[in-house]
This record gives C-alpha cells, structure tokens and sequence, in this order.
C-alpha cells in the first residue's frame, strides 16, 4: 500500500510534470519530451489519488450489520475538535493543497494548446501578392522576365517583384506556340506565348514544377496530378480536383512582363469546398 509520504510524492511529481509540460511546450514543444510530462503528470494524480483512497479505506471490505446508533451531540463535538486538531486532518489538508496544485499546473499547461488555433485567416487564403503592374521576377535573382526572356519550351518560377518570399505567389511561366493553345486558356493574358499558372497543386498543395514539353503538361510529383497547359491547366490525371488558375499577364512601359491582377480564383487546396 501507498503511504501518505508516497501520495504527497506523486502529486508533487505531477505538479511538477505539468510545469515542465508548460515549459516545453513555450520553448517550441517536443513531442517525446510532451509524451513523457503529460504520462508522468496524469499517472501521477492518478497513483496519488488510489494510494489516498488506500489509506483512506483500507484494502479489505468490511460490513457493519449495526442498526444506526447516533450519538450524543456532546461528544460529536467533541470528536469534531479532535480532528481538527488531529495529524489525520492537518495531513489531509498538505495532500489536498498538493492535489490541487497538481491538477492546477496540469491546467495550466493544458491551456497552452490553445495557442496553436491561432489567428483567423481572413481571406489571406483568397488572396496572394500579385497586384496591378506587379513585374515577375525569377526565383532568386530577382531578375524581371521580357516576353522574349525564355525560348519555346522554356519554364520559369517566378514572384511578384518586392515580395519574392510570399510562397503563395509562386507562379511558373512557360513559353509555349500560341497558335496551339485550347479554349481553356485565357489567350488575353498569353504574352507571346508566355502563359502563366499557380505553381501551387490544388490538390494539397505541393509545387507543380515538372514540365513535359512533349506532351504540354505539368505534373505533380507528389501525387503525379498532370495539367495541360494548352488548355487552361486542366486537370488530365490524378487527383487534384480543379485546374492551376492562370495569371492574367501584360507587359508594361518598359517592355517587362507585369501581372494585370491577381489570380482569378484562390490559389492552392479547394478548401472553400470542404464540409460540403
Ligand atoms: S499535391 Fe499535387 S497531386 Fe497531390
């Protein structure tokens, strides 16, 4: 069986666990080391709570076939003072506070998950960085693209000018035969046969990146999605569910290519389509 000292270790324990768990997961969480703190910080009420019981209550059975006999007020009260007074109580009061201040730090650390909800989006999802006039610049270098920058059959990644590191924004550009493209393709933004789609899979999102010029396609390698870029990056195999939205493509005073706005539609996962 449990002593006392053995409950109050357990507690102490927890309560400690559950700071430490707090701690851990301030400093940028580590899930083995969060494992081992919550195991420790609930078995440790857990072992705390049944040795308590234990000492309470005894291990055996025991059944009174007594009628109720009360007793006199006199010594009830008297009984009252005496366990007030009494070591039972005043030990019952430690393990108490070390009960609470266990579960309390297990509480507190409990709280902290909450923090990873963050913040709202908004509608950061519906929207990147390419603005009216935005010039593409390559991955990088930072070079801004002529409509004659790539050869026919040539591919590029490219970001607005200014923001190279909104990953959202990831663009490629392909030069292909103009007089090939599908109805699929917006041909007003087509610039001498630079066309231009999200790089981002809308499937989940990885970057679509490899370019099959035989075929016109571009694919997926995570799940091997492939997109026709004639015909507006249409969907041809696997299981993204819409096409890559095209960027609408101009060029402006001094003959770079700019974008004329945002995409058309969200960039990415369909996430606007879930739960329906
Ligand atoms: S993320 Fe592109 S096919 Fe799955």
């Amino acid at each position: 069986m449990i002593s006392y000292r053995g409950v109050g270790v357990a507690f102490a324990l927890s309560g400690l666990a559950g700071l430490g768990l707090a701690v851990v997961y301030i400093l940028g969480g580590q899930p083995q080391w969060e494992g081992a703190l919550l195991m420790v910080a609930l078995g440790g009420i857990g072992v705390g709570l049944i040795g308590w019981a234990k000492q309470l209550y005894g291990d055996s059975e025991e059944t009174d076939q007594r009628p109720v006999l009360p007793s006199a007020v006199e010594p009830r009260v008297a009984f009252a003072t005496s366990l007030e007074r009494s070591e039972e109580f005043s030990r019952r009061r430690g393990l108490t506070g070390l009960l609470a201040f266990a579960a309390g730090s297990l509480a507190v650390a409990a709280l902290f998950p909450l923090r990873s909800l963050g913040p709202t989006p908004g509608g950061t999802l519906r929207r990147t960085s390419w603005r009216r006039g935005s010039r593409l610049v390559t991955e990088g270098g930072g070079e801004p693209l002529r409509p004659d920058s790539l050869g026919r059959g040539g591919i590029v990644t490219v970001f607005p000018e200014g923001v190279e590191a909104d990953e959202d924004a990831a663009t490629v550009v392909i030069n292909v035969d103009p007089a090939q493209l599908g109805e699929g393709t917006n041909a007003e933004w087509v610039i001498d046969g630079n066309i231009a789609y999200s790089k981002i899979c809308t499937h989940v999102g990885c970057p679509v990146g490899l370019y099959r010029e035989p075929e016109h396609s571009l694919l997926c390698p995570c799940h091997q999605s492939t997109f026709d870029v004639l015909d507006g990056a249409r969907v041809v195999f696997g299981p993204a569910p819409r096409p890559l939205p095209q960027l609408p493509l101009g060029v402006d005073d001094e003959g770079f290519l700019i974008a004329l706005g945002d995409y058309p539609q969200p960039v990415g996962p369909s996430f606007w389509n879930r739960g329906r």
